[in-house]
């Protein structure tokens, strides 16, 4: 066993270059010295914001906050574990690490082949058994599913019997262990062997991204039978939070038109396509859950959704609301002219599809008009109603100016003042579970404070033209603390020289190094602007940033008003509003 001067980790990563392994992923362009750029594989963009530091050995996407070392990076891009992103690596850097299980590995690749000779096996079935005449017909006359589409989705039939996958499987090598952790076979609870879990069922092969099957859903044959489908449970390899029916097929298609259309069901999905519309996937019948969300998030900043607003599916699409919003994704919403599900509108009249898809209306739009056009504004019942059903979900946006917007929306409906309003919204409560670990979504502001210290470093010049619009209190934590000391390198000397600002920063506060060197990347397109183009550029960053500060100061303020009021603090209430009228003009002036 080799033995190593560090950890096997520091091992593994001396030994490799970033830049080296990222590029055997992505196109890398240089861009600056020790520096290379490129669009980011973990969410869409027009424009390259994927850095690569060589000398740091770390990337970071400005867009959507994505960063680490090589072994995060492996890690995201192959979907793996940790300790399996480590072992890839070492391979890669010959280096042979200490101790690890390859019989997990084995046993992965077992159950992935098991699955894959099982998709087979059904979809031979289907073409071509006699046994399977009848589902043939359902296939092409009941669910008018065409041989191509019968073809790219490898649709099955597994025949009415209780061993017809696990006899054919045995034979070409398959051990009975392996069938039952595929998911494909059942131990008998009483003698010996296995049965086959999926009997009389049409079935679609589930794939993850890359097209392994990883499951199946099986579709009962017998509309009296009372499970209408059948899934996979949780195996080695699936995992149904994780995993969205279509991506495989459709993520060029999600990447070409920055919206993923999600509906409910398989058939849905497979329709949609045999439609012409591939930016489709399916959530299995579940709401939308974080993990699915991620995935998605790296293919499109925009989600619509075109779930059953029957109670139901209503709240299924709530949940996947609240998760998708939670990630920064816009949410659409798509309403059926008819047909209570998607395929089944595509089968009425395929046209009906594209206008609603074309028609997605943003969340807020349907949640208003839905609540609001059914009811009476003068009708004070109908009035607290309507605030009922939008305040909580108004409490949940996370953007102060689209929240504003809403409110005032909202305000001038039922004809309060809009304060009241504000002070109404709760911050959305966090439940404990598994389900709900907040995952950092870089917002705007944390975006634009890091272009802005950029920029400042570029071009120090531009400095008391930022200072001018934004005051440090604008910024938060690290990013405050640094325009703090870039501010303060102006005014003890009006040509500071930023190439020493490492250095220094460095010295007082190490934390602040990494967060100056993120700085410096986030400007890198602006490396060979001119100086003009600099100042531009940090006069606007520095009034987005004041524009945002500004909107939060207002919302406080409107909260204190509404509160001074309630108290008939009259003086307080006067210098309040005075206060707000000087920030809305400041606003204005921006
Ligand atoms: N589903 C499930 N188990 C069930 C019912 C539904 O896993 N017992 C999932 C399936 O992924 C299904 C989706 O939820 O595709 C939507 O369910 P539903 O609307 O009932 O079925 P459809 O997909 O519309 O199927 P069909 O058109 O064949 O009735
Ligand atoms: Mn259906």
């Amino acid at each position: 066993m080799p033995s190593f001067s560090h950890s096997p980790v520091e091992e593994v990563k001396s030994r490799l270059d970033i830049a080296e392994v990222i590029g055997e992923y992505i196109p890398l362009k240089p861009s600056g010295p020790e520096r290379l750029r490129a669009r980011c594989p973990f969410h869409n963009e027009k424009t390259p914001s994927f850095m690569v530091s060589r000398d740091r050995q770390i990337f970071h996407c400005f867009g959507c906050g994505e960063g680490g070392d090589v072994i995060s990076f492996v890690q995201k891009m192959e979907g793996l574990e940790f300790p399996d992103a480590l072992r890839l690596l070492a391979k890669k850097a010959n280096i042979e690490l200490p101790s690890f299980d390859p019989k997990l590995n084995s046993e992965r690749a077992a159950v992935l082949e098991a699955l894959k000779l099982a998709a087979s096996f059904y979809h031979e079935v289907l073409l071509r058994a006699t046994t399977a005449e009848q589902a043939r017909r359902y296939v092409s006359k009941a669910r008018r599913l065409n041989e191509n589409t019968v073809e790219q989705f490898q649709l099955g039939f597994a025949p009415d019997a209780w061993d017809s996958l696990t006899v054919a499987l045995k034979k070409r090598g398959v051990t009975e262990a392996h069938l039952v952790s595929a998911g494909l076979a059942v131990r008998r609870e009483k003698g010996e062997g296995v049965y086959d879990r999926f009997r009389n069922r049409l079935m679609f092969p589930i794939r993850d991204a890359h097209g392994s099957v990883v499951g199946f859903g099986g579709r009962a044959m017998d509309e009296k039978e009372p499970a209408k489908y059948i899934n996979t449970p949780q195996t080695l390899v699936y995992n149904k939070s994780t995993i969205l029916f279509g991506l495989d097929t459709a993520k060029h298609e999600i990447r070409k038109q920055k919206v993923a259309v999600i509906v409910e069901g398989y058939m849905d999905c497979i329709s949609s396509h045999q439609a012409g519309v591939t930016n489709v996937v399916a959530s299995s019948g579940t709401a939308l859950t974080d993990g699915q969300v991620l995935l998605l998030k790296r293919y499109a900043p925009t989600v619509a959704l075109a779930f059953d607003m029957d109670p139901a599916g209503e709240t299924a699409a709530k949940r996947g609301i609240a998760v998708a919003w939670k990630e920064g994704l816009d949410v659409k919403v798509i309403s059926l002219p008819f047909g209570k599900d998607p395929d089944e509108c595509i089968k009425q009249d395929p046209e009906g599809w594209f206008n609603a898809i074309g028609k997605a209306q943003p969340i807020l739009d349907f949640y208003f008009s839905r609540t609001l056009d059914s009811r009476d504004r003068t009708n004070v019942q109908h009035k607290k109603e309507a605030a009922k059903i939008l305040l909580p979900i108004l409490a949940t946006v996370a953007d102060a100016i689209e929240q504003t917007h809403y409110v005032q929306k909202l305000a001038r409906w039922l004809n309060v003042d809009e304060h009241i309003l504000h002070q109404k919204l709760q911050p959305p409560k966090r439940k404990a579970g598994a389900e709900e670990k907040p995952v950092p979504v870089v917002d705007r502001k944390e975006r634009l404070s890091q272009r802005l210290i950029g920029v400042l470093q570029l071009e120090p010049s531009a400095i008391p033209q930022a200072q001018q619009l934004l005051p440090p209190e604008a910024l938060n934590g690290q990013w405050q603390d640094l325009y703090k000391f870039v501010l303060l390198q102006y005014s003890s000397d009006h040509t500071p020289q930023a190439a020493d600002w490492p250095q220094a920063i460095a010295q007082r506060d190490p934390s602040l190094a990494d967060a100056l060197a993120i700085a410096s990347l986030a400007v890198s397109d602006l490396t060979d602007a001119t100086p003009v183009e600099r100042h531009r550029e940090a006069h606007t960053v520095a009034q987005e940033l004041a524009r945002l500060w500004l909107g939060q100061q207002l919302r406080q303020l409107t909260v204190a008003l509404t509160q001074a009021e309630l108290s008939k603090d009259a003086a307080m209430v006067k210098e309040l509003s005075n206060r707000f009228t000087t920030l809305t003009e400041q606003l204005r002036q921006l």
